[in-house]
């Protein structure tokens, strides 16, 4: 026996609603175990809608308590209810009234979609369909209504009531010890975008003055003694709301815009009109408890929420499968935010690796799903790498065809043209083919087609022509499911690197293909692009600052991969020629210690790694990311099949070793030289310094030298700074150093009562290679701080051994795989959000060595026959064994 698989969800049955819903008031008498909802919806036929046709409204583990029609009572007989549906046969032809009455527990929603308490204080989580969790509705994206919220609570414990939109009114409820607030946002929304607030919280305010001059109230609330790490947050809101103004001239619409920090969420932010919601951990940030990365991290989402007000919220998604229309586009605003705050290459780099390690593994496994899926069935498990990180890609793909003046005009089109609107790809595309006047058919299938492109690449010198002749051919690996593909368009930016290291300068037009300045533009599935009057055989510096999501196949000689790394003009390809240097030889490596035979680490790798350690040209934070080796989850990526982690872990080890051997002294030097210079600042020039000492230390410490160890604990127990301080404890964890254990207990007891900063003490022993590990974490999850309720403590310890521990994930024991499995398990009655994302911690079960993959399949087999699986886990399982 198991749980049936919900029906699917197909995006060509998309019809427009029924019924409208003009306005909703609400009136919400907050109570920890009975909060009670009274709805009062004016609703009408949409045209084409015969009279009389029956009303069918969203609901999800509801009771309803009373249902009244223009004011009367309905009849039993006029509607059917259940907890997931209430529908009414026959409502009247004229525009009439509902007000439905439902009766809700937050503290028993463990689940965190809906309406639920998160350290006493009351909030809401309604994307996707967490609205009908609080109250009968057209819960659908494209049903857009003005909302009226009346809070009401006890003064005492809830001081402060949030709303969406503007506050109309405040006051004591008189006679009781119960005070109210009214809400109003003015701007048509769908449920998903509604919020409430109730607790007891401190406000940190400010205020920002629009472009225009309007003067926007900001707060962010949170915990009370907690306002003195709000401070970053409000200079990342700022910053944003200056950036959305000065870079796309999109400028804010509300009075107030109020951020509230909350512990328990299962994601990362949520951008409800006026009122977002945030994952506390990208709201919170002192020196003490937050890394460089955890700033960095803050400053996105933050910007990533705002500007989800213009593409999202004014302009939302007509249904589920258009998610990418606001993910992708808002992540690819985010992105150019933070490159404009930041370095841009080194803001590239990371959004790179980032694609690489979430996205392209995604799409190479059973989980594989275009950016615009045609099918679900539950939509919570498609907030995806592909749909956000992968949707921003094919909008800058888009901006690199265009050029961005077009595109910028393609965009205002879109935001005068659909404003106020629920829309599509297809309405978005438009709008390009129109700025630009070009037919975006082909390019249309970036949203269409999973898997990964490879591009594969041939070159050819011919002196006595002096040509150089580039062959092309793309082809989509088969994806499951996926009929057989067709040519994408791949803009390919390059250059022609001279023998002297500058890019030479193309006189005479390329033939063969589509050339535009420094983009050749593939169309075709093979093509040949020839390029005349080369006086010298040049190296071919081919997909410039990772223009496409795709795989590049390109046989370069280590000797052109060496002179890219020391002279490509674009800093994303010297970047990735020591990658590809590197991983080229990590494979090697892995292949010689799978076999039993010897293997040393290429001279040729270590002289290129010595240089970027040495070369005074290159800034800090980019040395350290071109130090930063492919990790053991690329490696088996790169690999791809019968993969064995221990001998990819072996291989990892040896290179680091050998680097650490032959350049001892320069990495000291580095390690010592720039930290702990001056008063700390999260700016990234003093991240990229730290990033690049601690990645110094990183290698010395595995040198052998007697001093290295004193090194790494004096950075433990003197750095001033989370950023330090962490990347100390997980050398001592993760090399098992003498200290490990005190280590672990000096952390704790300076950290104990930050949960963020527990976090990542959790994530640090989940992540230790050895054979202990998958037994401390059973122990870890036996002390009080453990809560299985709290999503950022699972992720911290289960997601991150899960992703981050390849060996002790996949032992060939199958005790990894087991304490997984037993996990999503527990957790799936809890939460099943949480429990599904960590269920995709299997999704490249199959290429796994034949020993190991059969472990995986094995605990696969017993979380899917668990009876009363959510659909949530329902849904992985069944995609995953497929
Ligand atoms: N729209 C949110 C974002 O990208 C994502 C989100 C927040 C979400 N909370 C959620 C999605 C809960 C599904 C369920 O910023
Ligand atoms: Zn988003």
């Amino acid at each position: 026996m198991r749980s049936e698989t919900a029906p699917a969800i197909r995006l060509e049955d998309y019809q427009p609603p029924a019924y409208r819903i003009d306005t909703v008031h609400l009136d919400v008498l907050l109570d920890p175990a009975a909060t009670k909802i009274t709805a009062t919806l004016s609703i009408a036929r949409t045209q084409g809608t015969e009279a009389g046709a029956p009303l069918v409204l969203d609901g999800d583990e509801l009771t309803l308590a009373g249902l009244k029609l223009n004011g009367e009572d309905l009849p039993g007989s006029a509607y059917v209810a259940a907890p997931d549906r209430i529908e009414i046969q026959s409502p009247p032809a004229a525009p009439f009234e509902l007000t439905i009455e439902t009766e809700i527990n937050p503290d028993a929603n463990t689940k965190l979609m809906g309406l639920f308490r998160s350290s006493g204080t009351y909030c809401t989580q309604c994307e996707a369909e967490g609205f009908r969790r609080i109250t009968y509705f057209l819960d659908r994206p494209d049903v857009l209504a003005v909302y009226t919220t009346r809070i009401e609570a006890p003064k005492a414990e809830c001081p402060v009531l949030l709303g969406n939109g503007n506050r109309l009114e405040e006051g004591p409820v008189e006679g009781t010890d119960r005070h109210y607030a009214i809400w109003h946002d003015p701007h048509p929304k769908p449920a998903y975008l509604f919020a409430l607030v109730a607790g007891d919280l401190a406000e940190v305010p400010d205020r920002f003055i629009t472009s225009s001059g309007k003067d926007v109230a900001l707060n962010i609330y949170v915990e009370h003694g907690k306002e003195s790490l709000c401070a970053w947050a409000m200079d990342s809101l700022k910053r944003s709301m200056r950036w959305d103004e000065d870079v796309f001239d999109r400028e804010y619409d509300l009075d107030v815009f109020n951020i509230v920090a909350v512990s328990d969420f299962n994601m990362g932010a949520m951008e409800n009109k006026g009122l977002n919601i945030f994952n506390d951990k990208y709201v919170l940030a002192d020196p003490e408890t937050a890394t460089d990365q955890d700033y960095a991290n803050i400053e996105a989402v933050i910007a990533h929420e705002y500007f989800h007000n213009w593409t999202g919220n004014r302009i939302t998604c007509r249904d589920w499968f258009q998610l990418c229309l606001k993910e992708g586009l808002t992540v690819f605003r985010d992105q150019e935010f933070s490159a404009d705050m930041r370095s841009r290459p080194v803001k590239r780099i990371a959004d790179v690796r980032l694609l690489k390690s979430h996205q392209f593994p995604e799409d190479a496994g059973p989980l594989a799903h275009p950016v615009r899926p045609r099918l679900y069935h539950e939509i919570n498990n498609f907030y995806t790498a592909t749909v956000y990180e992968k949707g921003a890609e094919v909008v800058r793909m888009l901006k690199t065809l265009l050029g961005s003046e077009t595109f910028r005009a393609g965009l205002d089109l879109y935001f005068q043209r659909h404003d106020g609107e629920a829309t599509t790809i297809e309405a978005f595309l438009a709008c390009f083919e129109e700025a630009a006047g070009t037919d975006l058919g082909q390019f249309a299938l970036w949203y269409d087609q999973a898997g990964t492109p490879v591009v594969t690449v041939k070159t050819r010198y011919d002196s006595r022509r002096q040509t150089f002749s580039v062959s092309l051919s793309q082809e989509i690996p088969p994806v499951p499911g996926q009929k057989s593909s067709k040519p994408a368009v791949i803009p390919l930016r390059y250059g022609l690197i001279g023998p002297n290291g500058e890019d030479i300068d193309i006189t005479t037009a390329p033939e063969g293909g589509r050339v535009e300045g420094d983009v050749i533009v593939l169309e075709k599935a093979k093509q040949e692009i020839t390029f005349r009057d080369i006086s010298s055989a040049p190296v071919l510096s081919l997909l410039r600052d990772f223009s496409a999501p795709v795989r590049l196949d390109h046989e370069l000689q280590s000797e052109d991969l060496q002179f890219q790394a020391a002279q490509d003009s674009d800093p994303f390809n010297r970047w990735q020629a020591v990658q590809t240097l590197a991983m080229q030889d990590l494979v090697r490596l892995a292949s010689l210690n799978r076999e039993d035979k010897p293997a040393v680490p290429s001279q040729d790798v270590l002289r290129v790694l010595g240089s970027v350690l040495s070369d005074t040209s290159l800034d800090a934070a980019l040395k350290a990311q071109a130090l930063t080796l492919p990790s053991e989850a690329d490696i088996a990526q790169e690999i791809g099949k019968d993969v064995d982690p221990d001998a990819i872990h072996a291989a990892r080890k040896m290179l680091r070793q050998a680097v650490a051997r032959q350049h001892g002294d320069i990495l000291l030097g580095l390690a010592r030289g720039l930290s702990g210079e001056g008063a700390y600042s999260p700016d990234a020039d003093a991240a990229g310094k730290r990033a690049l000492s601690n990645r110094a230390l990183y290698y010395y410490a595995a040198s052998g030298s007697p001093d290295a160890a004193g090194l790494v604990w004096d950075l433990f127990t003197k750095a001033d700074n989370m950023t330090d301080r962490l990347a100390a404890l997980t050398l001592l964890l993760h090399d098992h150093m003498p200290r490990e254990t005190e280590a672990i207990a000096l952390y704790k007891t300076r950290h104990e009562t930050n949960s963020l900063a527990m976090d990542k003490w959790f994530m640090v022993q989940a992540t230790a290679p050895g054979d202990e590990t998958p037994a401390k974490i059973r122990s870890l999850m036996k002390l009080p701080l453990y809560e299985a309720g709290n999503p950022n403590r699972v992720r911290a310890l289960l997601q991150s051994f899960a992703t981050g521990n390849p060996t002790q994930f996949a032992r060939a024991d199958g005790t990894g795989f087991e304490l997984i499995a037993e996990s999503v398990l527990e957790i799936d009655k809890l939460n099943p959000q949480v429990a599904s994302r960590l269920l995709t911690s299997f999704r490249s079960w199959r290429a796994l060595d034949p020993q190991r993959s059969a472990l995986a399949e094995t605990a696969l087999l017993r979380v899917s026959s668990c009876e009363d699986l959510s659909r949530d886990s329902r849904d992985i399982v069944d995609r995953t064994l497929q």
